[in-house]
């Protein structure tokens, strides 16, 4: 092919994407994408890694986390802080549960009545989707359950269940911030709706550019956090290093400043 530029353009997708090599099924990949997330939100990675592979060896899936005591989920957590995560992480998983036999149920129910003559799907909304497991797939569904915001909602969807969802840290505000060259801290209510509303047309056009790695949502969304916290960081970012530093608006302006002239020039 002609593009060395953009050698990776060249990878076909199911071998680019990690996504597919791994076994589990979306359910079982979800609830680890909720744990670590969850985790992750007021821990750094390597402080976290311990105490994940601790809780998923324990309860491997959000069947056993339901099962057990709120103590054990307590002491489980015990040193990283913020209780009140492992304490809503155990209350979701029961509500998911409780939620997914209630629509079991009503799938069951109409469907005898299908069988009994009545022809009418109007009967029961959820469909066989619906029933793939307890964890719900789309952002809406995720957040009823307490504990899981718009971040850790869009985590689960994107990176699990492949659904063009943006995820919104302090690390993508920054690279998406810088990229785009807004000038907003993203800290206030106004400019986060700004960066979302940005994030997510992103992901929507990404997904969409079928010929590109980068069109996994999940895959997406995890480079931009890992660029924010490796490449694009607070102070001293690696331009020089970065992937996407001919599109960024801040290192632009920031060469052109370095050659004293302005953005207007
Ligand atoms: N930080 C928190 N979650 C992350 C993820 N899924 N990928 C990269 N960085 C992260």
């Amino acid at each position: 092919t002609t593009s060395s530029k953009y050698p990776t353009h060249d990878i076909p997708i199911s071998k680019a994407n990690p996504l597919n090599a791994q076994s589990e099924d979306p359910s079982t990949r979800a609830y680890a994408i909720w744990i670590s997330e969850t985790m992750l939100q007021q821990t750094r990675v390597a402080a976290a890694i311990p105490y994940f592979e601790k809780w998923m060896a324990k309860w491997p899936t959000v069947f056993d986390l339901a099962a057990v005591k709120e103590e054990e989920v307590l002491s489980v957590w015990k040193g990283l802080g913020y209780y009140g995560r492992a304490r809503r992480l155990l209350e979701a998983a029961k509500g998911m549960l409780a939620a997914w036999e209630e629509k079991k149920k009503k799938v069951e129910g109409g469907k005898r009545k299908n069988e009994g003559g009545d022809d009418d799907d109007d009967d029961w909304d959820a469909n066989d989707e619906d029933l793939r497991g307890p964890i719900p797939f789309t952002v809406g569904a995720l957040m009823k359950f307490p504990g899981i915001g718009r971040y850790t909602a869009g985590a689960i969807s994107s990176i699990a269940f492949g659904y063009p969802e943006p995820v919104v840290d302090g690390n993508v505000v920054r690279v998406l911030t810088r990229q785009l060259g807004l000038y907003v801290d993203g800290k206030d209510k106004k400019s986060l709706d700004l960066i979302w509303e940005a994030a997510q047309r992103l992901i929507e056009h990404v997904a969409g550019e079928t010929s590109s790695p980068s069109a996994i949502p999940g895959l997406w969304n995890q480079a931009v956090m890992e660029l924010g916290a490796t490449v694009c960081t607070p102070r001293a970012p690696k331009c020089e290093m970065c992937p996407v530093r001919r599109t960024c608006r801040a290192y632009m302006e920031g060469e052109m400043l370095a050659e004293g002239k302005t953005a207007s020039e």
